[in-house]
């Protein structure tokens, strides 16, 4: 695992914005594997950014988002659909017949959830997957409890991500189910590139890196990918025991890149 403790929320998207980058420039089709929620969307904002100055194409990236609401259309304002629509999608050059998201609103969704794990596999699986991590420790809709080996399914949301979900949006009756990838579906990936800002997310944060492996911490299950970043800010770090590790790792790393 790889942990980067930046001085900002802004220099967390900044740096998670160059992996990215560095991603698309060695590999210009790479298949991206993207979460919804607060914490990436200002790496999208940069993504944006980069892609609008020509610096970045996205016209030969597929993505795959990790969940979408049960029942919910990708025309319903409050689909993560049209939550990625909204905040990347419709801003930069990738084909939208490239873009993929579970079908929240299939009239069978155990078969959808089975034929988005398969689409996965068949286009030769993510190389990069964005990830934040709910307060309660989940990955995707990976609530605590979920099984390390599972794959794309239907999961009951927690009653705290229920809460977590409704903050700021009164109106939103948020269903209490959705289609999400599992957590070996997400462990799959290439590669895992985690971000954490704020301090709502600091013992959730403690308990994935540094905690035991545990279904009752989804998150937990990033220790197992060998090739993990994880990106926080100074509040969302605040819990963590081996801080002055990870210094030594980056002043380490710092010395290798002047030489
Ligand atoms: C989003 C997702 C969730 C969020 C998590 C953190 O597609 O799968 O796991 O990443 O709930 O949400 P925010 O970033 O809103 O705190």
């Amino acid at each position: 695992m790889d942990v980067w403790i930046l001085e900002s929320a802004e220099a967390v998207a900044v740096k998670a914005a160059d992996i990215c980058a560095d991603l698309i420039q060695q590999k210009p089709d790479a298949r991206l594997g993207l979460a919804t929620g607060t914490t990436p969307q200002a790496l999208y904002a940069e993504l944006i950014r980069r892609n609008q100055l020509g610096h970045l194409s996205f016209s030969r990236i597929e993505t795959f988002n990790l969940d979408e609401y049960l029942g919910v259309g990708p025309q319903h304002p409050q689909s993560f659909q049209q939550a990625m629509r909204n905040s990347l999608f419709a801003h930069v050059d990738v084909d939208p017949a490239n873009t993929h998201v579970p079908a929240g609103d299939s009239p069978d969704p155990v078969a959808e959830a089975a034929s988005y794990e398969a689409l996965i596999k068949a286009r030769g699986g993510i190389d990069l997957q964005i990830l934040g991590i709910g307060r309660n420790g989940h990955i995707g809709f990976n609530e605590p409890g979920s099984s390390l080996g599972s794959r794309t399914r239907v999961k009951t949301l927690s009653r705290a991500t229920l809460r977590d979900n409704r903050l700021g949006k009164p109106d939103f009756e948020a269903p209490i189910m959705a289609i999400t990838m599992g957590i070996a579906t997400i462990l799959d990936a290439k590669a895992l590139l985690v971000l954490a800002t704020g301090e709502a997310k600091a013992a959730a944060v403690a308990a994935a890196l540094e905690g035991p492996l545990t279904a009752s911490c989804p998150a937990s299950a990033i220790q197992l990918h060998p090739d993990a970043t994880v990106i926080l800010d100074p509040a969302a770090a605040a819990d963590l025991r081996l801080t002055d590790y990870y210094e030594l790792v980056d002043q380490a790393r710092r010395r290798l890149t002047s030489r």
